[in-house]
């Protein structure tokens, strides 16, 4: 290869390679962030279990009277982690709100989003 091929080369090879790191590093953060998920949804559960479910049944099944949390219909309402996770800070449970920690809510709500099929969520 003459001199200035191989300088074009070069460059190439570290556009190529630039870009292919770049990708490689969202992917890895990508991974990253639905492990995670996967965790706190796991948590959530056995939350969901000690805490909501004499009310919302089992799994959310809207045995215990209150609303039916595993068929998508809440996620109409809070269509965000965020917006969800918010509320059940606030107002769950309901026989005594305000006790969850930031942590537990962000659980339960992927825990529901779990339960409606909309998990990982698509958006924060
Ligand atoms: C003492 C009974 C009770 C317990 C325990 C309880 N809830 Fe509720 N929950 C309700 C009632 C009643 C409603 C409906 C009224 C309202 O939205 O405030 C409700 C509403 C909700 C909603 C909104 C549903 C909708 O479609 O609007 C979510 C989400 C929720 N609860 C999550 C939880 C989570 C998570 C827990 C456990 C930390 C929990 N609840 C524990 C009684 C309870």
């Amino acid at each position: 290869m003459k001199g200035r091929q191989l300088w074009g080369f070069v460059a190439v090879m570290i556009v190529v390679l630039t870009i292919g790191g770049v990708l490689w590093y969202q992917h890895q953060q990508a991974v990253a962030t639905i492990q995670l998920q996967t965790r706190e949804a796991t948590a959530g559960q056995a939350l969901f279990a000690a805490m909501c479910e004499t009310c919302h049944g089992p799994g959310g099944n809207g045995a215990g009277g209150a609303p039916v949390l595993n068929d998508g219909a809440v996620l109409q309402k809070y269509s965000t982690p965020a917006s969800l996770s918010a509320f059940i800070s606030s107002n769950m449970p309901a026989s005594d709100p305000g006790i969850l920690t930031t942590q537990e809510a962000t659980d339960l709500t992927l825990y529901i989003f779990q339960l409606s099929h909309q998990f990982p969520p698509t958006h924060g």
